[in-house]
Order: C-alpha cells, then structure tokens, then sequence
C-alpha cells in the first residue's frame, strides 16, 4: 500500500488517456523499453490512445519489445478470442512496432511446459520488463493467476476457474468452447516488473480492488501482491 500511487479517473475515456500519457512518458524516457501487455476490456482505450499518439507522431514503438501476460491454451492464433489476435487487431497492427519484437505465449505447442521455460528466457536476456500493464480479475485475478497460485510461480499453465470462464464467456459464443487452461506469467514475473500500471474499471470490481489495496497479503486474493512492489500506479474510476 505505501508505495501505491492512485490516478482517479471518471470515465473509461479518462483511463486510456491517463494511462497512455504513463506509457509516453515511459517510452520518452527510455525509447528501446519492455512493455508487459494485458488483454480483456478494460486495457482497450489505452490502445485506442496510443494509436491516436502514434498516428500525431507523439511517439513511435520501432525500438519497443512487449510480453504479453498470458494466452488460452488451444486457440488458432487467428481466432478471435485468441490474446494473438486481440493484440495484432487492438495494436500492433496500427503501429510502427516490429512484430518479431512481441512476445505472447505460445498455447498451441506440444510441449506447454518447454514454452513456459522459453518465456521467461526470453523476458530474461530482454533484461526484465520495465513497465508491466495489468488488469484485475473479478476474483482478484493478474494475469490468468488465479486465487490460490502460489507467489512464486513463474510462467506456468493454470486451469482457468468456473467463475473466470464464466466472466469470459462474453467473448465466446458458448461456455463449452471457453477454454479450460491458459500459459500465464506468474505472479514472481511480474513482481519483477521495475513498475507496474493497474487498471480497473467499473463498479463491480470494487469489493475485489478494496481487498486488493487494504486487504492481507494473500494467495487467496492474487493481486494482493502489488502491495508489495516498490512502483505500482492504480488507475481507476471506482470510489474506495
Ligand atoms: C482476463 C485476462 C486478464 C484480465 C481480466 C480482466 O481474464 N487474462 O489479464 O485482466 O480478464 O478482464 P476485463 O478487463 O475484461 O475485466
């Protein structure tokens, strides 16, 4: 809690522009930085604002690298639902990044435990992230770590919760085809992250975010965590 900065917002537009201006700023700072990528709705103004940004010429992402947080275990990466496809469609293909330079995990390998193996490398000899985005699971969720996932997991293969594929079924046309696995980075990879940038959106996730900031510390409440990392910026629209 004590290092954690709070950037109040009123509307889900507010957010993207808040948080687009942090990853500037960060990109200003240090044009060749590792950017940790989330998926689900609430990260998309912020991709909308930093297309907007590229496109004015305010900043140009030739010199970035991403690694992505997670991806479902199955998924062409031409599906719709797949994180590959949200992010070439919400970003990558409207901005100057160079597409060998963006990691996300690979879910369709014979060998899950191998790829877990080579992202962490990979994130490794990039020399770390420098700043991590992340969302917030309705059950307190990061990355796809759910409740119970030991700290020090690094990227691994969890089996996705009842409630996260219910809230995911939005996107799917039937809870049957929502995946039941998904790679993640673990909660010990993105701790090391130098700064991390939380955003939450929408009323219903305020009981979680109130656990997340002023409950215990605990694998129960994955998130929980961030109390503990030295640089997290939480922007949000909820009233705590
Ligand atoms: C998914 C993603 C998370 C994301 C969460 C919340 O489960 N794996 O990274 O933070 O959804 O999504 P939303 O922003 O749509 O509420």
């Amino acid at each position: 809690m004590i290092f954690l900065k709070i950037i109040k917002v009123r509307s889900e537009q507010e957010l993207g522009e808040q948080a687009a201006t942090l990853v500037l700023n960060q990109v200003k700072q240090k044009p060749s930085s590792t950017l940790g990528m989330a998926t689900g709705s609430t990260p998309k103004m912020l991709y909308t604002k930093l297309i907007e940004c590229f496109q004015k010429k305010d900043i140009s992402f030739s010199n970035i690298t991403t690694f992505n947080l997670d991806e479902y275990i199955g998924l062409e990466r031409d599906h719709p639902n797949s994180y590959h496809y949200y992010m070439d469609h919400q970003l990558f293909n409207h901005i100057d990044i160079d597409k060998k330079n963006t990691y996300i995990p690979d879910g369709l390998t014979a060998d899950l435990e191998q790829e877990c193996q080579r992202y962490e490398l990979l994130i490794k000899k990039r020399g770390g992230i420098d700043l991590q985005i992340v969302g917030l699971g309705l059950n307190g969720h990061i990355g796809f770590n759910e409740p119970g996932t030991a700290f020090s997991k690094r990227t691994h293969i969890i089996e996705l919760t009842p409630s996260t594929r219910a809230a995911n079924k939005r996107f799917f046309n039937h809870i049957d085809i929502v995946p039941k696995h998904a790679i993640t980075m673990g909660i010990s990879t993105i701790m090391e992250a130098k700064k991390v940038l939380l955003l939450v959106l929408g009323r219903q996730k305020a009981p979680i975010l109130q656990k997340v900031l002023y409950g215990d510390v605990t694998e129960q409440v994955p998130a929980s965590i961030l109390q503990r990392h030295p640089q997290v910026t939480l922007i949000t629209d909820i009233h705590l």
